[in-house]
């Protein structure tokens, strides 16, 4: 028997890095996971189905369109019949406008008004039309979590970093406004991070990163989502945790207290 024995998820953006290992930790621990990508990844999802049988339910759709968001939802309530958990996982790191973001940065007036649309709506417009379309079904059944994945406060705000620093400082107060929004109905609304660049296709640059195993690795988000995932959780919102500061050996909820803070800006 596993922790998450009833629970379904989405997890969106499943078969990258971050969302992968957190698909393969939920399923895991015995939920049941509706894994969200788009079309270009849809051999990576195959492949997940493949390894993780019908625990997993892989779901092609794009979410910085509302269609998607509501295909990805109708596919947990149909094929999973439930949905508990929405890890808003999907995104564009800065690799999108440049590989050699990092030790070549490029800066603000460079950027095409056609990339800056590019990565805020698939980072800030896709977590907002999944939490829109999930929200109320989550609410209705009185417990629900809502996930968000932000990044570390310094990349928000580090030269040549737009627009990913930007989108993701709006993902961060959208969770506490979440938060808010939802108080008293039993859904939270949490920010989880790696807590460091992580050894995913995000991260490009080689010339800034050479040895991978420097970098946070993706099984690290496991411990801190499973934890935020369960009945352990309940009323924590408008946290953030940062998994790399998650200590697996000790009791989650003192893992929690030492890996979290308040989410957002205060
Ligand atoms: N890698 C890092 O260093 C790092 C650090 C902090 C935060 N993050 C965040 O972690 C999350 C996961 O990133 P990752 O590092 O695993 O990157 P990744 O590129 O490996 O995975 C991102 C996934 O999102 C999917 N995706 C993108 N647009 C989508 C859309 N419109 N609809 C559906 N799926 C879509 C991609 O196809 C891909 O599979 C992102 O939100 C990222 O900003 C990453």
């Amino acid at each position: 028997m596993g922790t998450l024995d009833s629970k379904v998820a989405i997890v969106t953006g499943a078969a990258g890095g971050l969302g992968r290992a957190m698909t393969e930790g939920l399923v895991g621990a015995g939920a049941r996971v509706v894994g969200v990508d788009l079309a270009a990844a849809a051999e990576g999802l195959a492949a997940m189905a493949d390894r993780l049988g019908t625990s997993f339910m892989p779901c092609v759709a794009d979410i910085t369109e509302d269609a998607g968001a509501q295909a990805a939802l109708a596919c947990a309530l149909e094929q999973a019949g439930a949905l508990h958990v929405l890890v808003n996982n999907a995104g564009v790191g800065m690799q999108r406008i440049n590989p050699r973001f990092a030790s070549n940065p490029t800066r603000f007036w460079q950027l095409t008004p056609a990339q800056w649309h590019s990565v805020i709506e698939t980072n800030v417009t896709s977590q907002f039309l999944m939490a829109r379309a999930c929200a109320p079904h989550l609410m209705q059944q009185g417990w629900g979590r809502i996930i968000n994945v932000t990044t570390s406060y310094f990349t928000m705000q580090l030269p040549g970093f737009c627009p990913y620093g930007p989108s993701k400082a709006a993902c961060e107060a959208n969770t506490v406004i979440m938060s808010q929004d939802m108080a008293g109905t039993g859904v939270t609304a949490n920010v989880l991070i790696p807590g460091g660049p992580a050894d995913t296709a995000m991260v490009t640059d080689d010339q800034m990163w050479p040895d991978r195993s420097k970098l946070v690795q993706p099984r690290k988000m496991v411990a801190p989502l499973l934890w935020l995932a369960s009945e352990q959780s309940n009323g924590v919102s408008a946290r953030r945790f940062i998994a790399q500061l998650w200590d697996e050996s000790i009791d989650p909820g003192a893992a929690a207290t030492l890996a979290g803070a308040a989410a957002g800006f205060c």
